[in-house]
């Protein structure tokens, strides 16, 4: 008998998840949702299923839980409420914020628990189930489910990572960095080429893409120590203050960005063998309001007097 799934959250992942069980021959009886049209949506792109409400999750052999993290424990509470637990059945959610205790309840209540959350950014339930194939799914096994959490990722295509215990919102913080802050760098670095010109944007994207690439590759092989380069790793101060006069003049939202990530990469240019007094010189002008007196948002502490930079305001330096 193929295993009878439902879905609660009808958005990118709950909808990911049911096009793929789908595709694998899983029988998606549905998705429960807050808003019709969300579910009619869900159900469209998939192709089978129908409209559920809490009560008819008991017809379900597993039951996925990708509602918002915010709404997931009174989701949870709600369904347990309506009875929808089938004993032996398996709930899971798809939370990276939240481990095994938001799910206690329904343990005591007999049901299998776990967590498989798929460690993709999901723009779109069709991106996010391509996305899913060869990306890692990390898997939070209760007793008697690391199975069916094992099938359920192979389904979606996912390679499973057992996560046991850890710091969850600190896990997930990482996750947020890494995905989320990648994309508003990006979209920073596509602000700063544009105010740049001279580039057509084509150009300018190729030039964004090929370097963030590169920075991720030399840290995938070296660390992020030995991996670190540019004005920062060499110690030149006055090509960092050239950087933030002409973005605070120009793209000053950036300025905040620069500031935080250029603060970050003194440290590791110091792990790398930056001098003390390079890094000093360094913190203080990242520091400095700017000339056009756009101040430090980093929290970084602002220097009484700055000297100017030895060697003048050489031009910036290319990478
Ligand atoms: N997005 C990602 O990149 C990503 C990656 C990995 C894991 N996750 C996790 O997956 C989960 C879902 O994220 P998502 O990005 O798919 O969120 P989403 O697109 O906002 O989808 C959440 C869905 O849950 C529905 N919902 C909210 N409250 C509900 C309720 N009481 N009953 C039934 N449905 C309800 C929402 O309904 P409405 O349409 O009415 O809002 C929405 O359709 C989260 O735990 C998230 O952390 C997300």
């Amino acid at each position: 008998m193929a295993v009878r799934l439902a879905i609660v959250g009808p958005g990118r992942v709950g909808t990911a998840f049911g096009l793929a069980a789908v595709a694998a021959g899983v029988d998606l009886l549905g998705f429960v949702g807050r808003s019709p049209a969300a579910v009619q949506s869900a159900l469209r792109l998939c192709g089978r299923g129908r409209a559920l409400h809490l009560p008819d999750l008991t017809a379900a052999h597993v039951v996925v839980f990708a509602v918002g993290d915010g709404e997931l424990p009174a989701v949870l509470a709600a369904a347990l409420a309506a009875g929808a637990a089938r004993p032996c059945a398996l709930w899971l959610h798809t939370s990276g914020r939240f481990g095994l205790e938001v799910l206690a309840t329904a343990a005591a209540a007999g049901l299998r628990i776990g967590g498989l959350h798929p460690v993709v950014p999901f723009a779109d339930a069709e991106q996010g189930r391509a996305a899913m194939r060869g990306a890692p799914g990390v898997l939070l096994p209760g007793p008697g489910s690391e199975g069916l959490l094992r099938t359920l990722a192979a389904h979606c295509g996912l390679v499973p990572v057992v996560m046991h215990g850890g710091d969850r919102a600190l896990y997930h913080a990482a996750c947020a960095l890494a995905a989320n802050g990648l994309t508003a760098l990006r979209a920073a670095v596509d602000a700063v080429f544009a105010a740049a010109g001279g580039l057509a944007p084509a150009a300018a994207a190729g030039l964004a893409s090929s370097l963030m690439r590169n920075a991720l590759q030399a840290c995938d092989e070296l660390g992020p120590v030995a991996a670190l380069s540019g004005p920062v790793r060499r110690g030149d101060a006055g090509t960092v203050v050239a950087h933030v006069e002409t973005l605070a003049a120009n793209v000053p939202a950036a300025l905040p960005v620069y500031r935080a990530l250029m603060a970050a990469a003194v440290a590791l240019a110091e792990q790398a063998g930056l001098g003390a007094e390079p890094a000093a010189a360094l913190r203080a002008r990242l520091a400095a309001p700017a000339a056009g007196g756009v101040p430090p948002q980093t929290g970084l502490p602002s220097p009484a007097a700055l000297p100017p930079p030895a060697g003048g305001f050489p031009p910036p330096s290319s990478d």
